[in-house]
This record gives C-alpha cells, sequence and structure tokens, in this order.
C-alpha cells in the first residue's frame, strides 16, 4: 500500500509536463488526492490535517517565498489569530518548559491514541541550554535569548506570539504554528516562554 502510494506521488509530480523557463503549474487537487492515498490508516480525526488553510495554500503556491502584499496578508490574519491567556500573565515555570521543548511526543503515529500531553520539540530545531548537548539548527540557537533583550516586556510577547504562531511574525516560517495548531496548550506555551525568557532560566545563565 505504501508502494502505491508513493507510486501515485510520483506519478503526479512527474505527469506535469516539463517547460524550459517556467515550471509547470501544480495540479492542487491531484496532490491533495495523493496526500490522502499516502495516508491510508490515519485516524478520521485528522483528516482536517490534510486540508490546507488559506496561509498554506499561499506559502505553498509562492514556494515559502510569498511577494510582500501576501506576505503581508499572512502576517495580518496569523496576527488575529493569536489567542492570549486570560490572566494576562505569559510567564509560566520554567522547568516545566524546558520538559515540553525536550519532548517530541504528540501527532505521530505511535502517539495515537494520545497517552500524555504533547511536546514542542523545540530542540529539534533549536540550541536552548548549555546542559543539552543535542539539538537541530533549522532556527537560531535561543542560547542567552532574554538575557540579550534585558527580559523585556516587548520581547516575552513577541516570544509568545512566535510559539503560538510563528507565520505571525514571519510568514512560511519552518516553525509549526504550535498554539494555532493546538498541538501546545496555551499554559504550555507560558512555560516555554519562561524558558526562554525568565532570568533563573539554564537558557540564561
Ligand atoms: C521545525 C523547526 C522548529 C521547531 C520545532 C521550533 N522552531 Fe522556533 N524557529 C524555527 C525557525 C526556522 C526560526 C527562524 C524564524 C522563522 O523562520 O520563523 C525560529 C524562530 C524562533 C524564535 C525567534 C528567534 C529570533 O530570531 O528572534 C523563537 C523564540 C523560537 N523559534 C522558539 C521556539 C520554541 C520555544 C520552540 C518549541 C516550542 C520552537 N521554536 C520550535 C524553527 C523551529
Amino acid at each position: 500500500m505504501k508502494q502505491l502510494a508513493l507510486a501515485a506521488l510520483t506519478a503526479v509530480v512527474l505527469a506535469a509536463p516539463s517547460q524550459a523557463q517556467q515550471p509547470a503549474p501544480v495540479d492542487t487537487a491531484k496532490v491533495d488526492a495523493a496526500v490522502v492515498v499516502a495516508f491510508p490508516t490515519a485516524p478520521a480525526d485528522w483528516r482536517p490535517r490534510f486540508e490546507q488553510d488559506e496561509t498554506m495554500k499561499q506559502c505553498s503556491l509562492h514556494h515559502n517565498l510569498p511577494p510582500k502584499a501576501i506576505a503581508d496578508e499572512i502576517q495580518k490574519r496569523e496576527k488575529a489569530r493569536i489567542e492570549y491567556p486570560a490572566d494576562g500573565k505569559l510567564l509560566g515555570d520554567w522547568k516545566q518548559g524546558e520538559r515540553i521543548a525536550q519532548s517530541g511526543y504528540g501527532m505521530r503515529f505511535t502517539d495515537y491514541p494520545p497517552r500524555q500531553a504533547n511536546g514542542g520539540n523545540c530542540y529539534a530545531c533549536h540550541q536552548l541550554t548549555k546542559a543539552e548537548v543535542s539539538y537541530g539548527t533549522i532556527g537560531p540557537p535561543l542560547l542567552n535569548y532574554g538575557k540579550n533583550r534585558n527580559f523585556s516586556e516587548a520581547d516575552t510577547k513577541a516570544v509568545y506570539e512566535k510559539i503560538y504562531n510563528a507565520h505571525a511574525a514571519y510568514p512560511c516560517s519552518n516553525m509549526p504554528r504550535l498554539g494555532l495548531n493546538k498541538v501546545l496548550t496555551i499554559d504550555q506555551i507560558k512555560d516555554l516562554v519562561a524558558l526562554v525568557m525568565s532570568p533563573d532560566s539554564p537558557v540564561n545563565k
């Protein structure tokens, strides 16, 4: 079945007639269908994940480099989708934040049905503390992030917004929209903001 799905996907990609300069327009309906075929065992409640929202559609269409007018539109829309904590406090517990940053649990086939809270998988893309030697480099290192910004309120808010919805700050970012897509809860995001932004966090020592 997996091979079949791969064949379907390859067929869609190869079927596009090649032109000298411009890439052929993509038949998005075909691609969408191929994606669904590729995950035959996906649980029914994952179905919405197969559907791209307006922002993802625009990012796909422009290969993640949208022209300025579209980028502005994406940023405006995504910013409006950010939900803030009801108590107005953005800093949680950095010790919990470190656990969430370390955890890659959630949204995988082996995590279904969910048996524990999702993680943020931050270390997959960022260096955060000096103690953790294993980290990815898709995102910039966040060592001393809060300290370098004098633990300012504006930057604390920016970090909350970045984690909740990365596309609001950088349209078509490679960083997942963790709050918007309900990967993390608002309380978990607060714990991560504390990890990045509080003076007593190992990120800033
Ligand atoms: C799949 C990779 C990926 C994951 C996972 C990820 N990030 Fe990011 N992050 C990025 C990239 C890439 C950037 C650079 C800006 C951009 O493209 O949005 C970034 C930027 C940031 C920034 C802003 C940095 C700056 O230059 O000011 C912060 C803060 C941040 N990430 C925190 C986190 C935290 C906390 C987590 C875990 C919840 C996380 N990131 C998970 C890829 C990732």
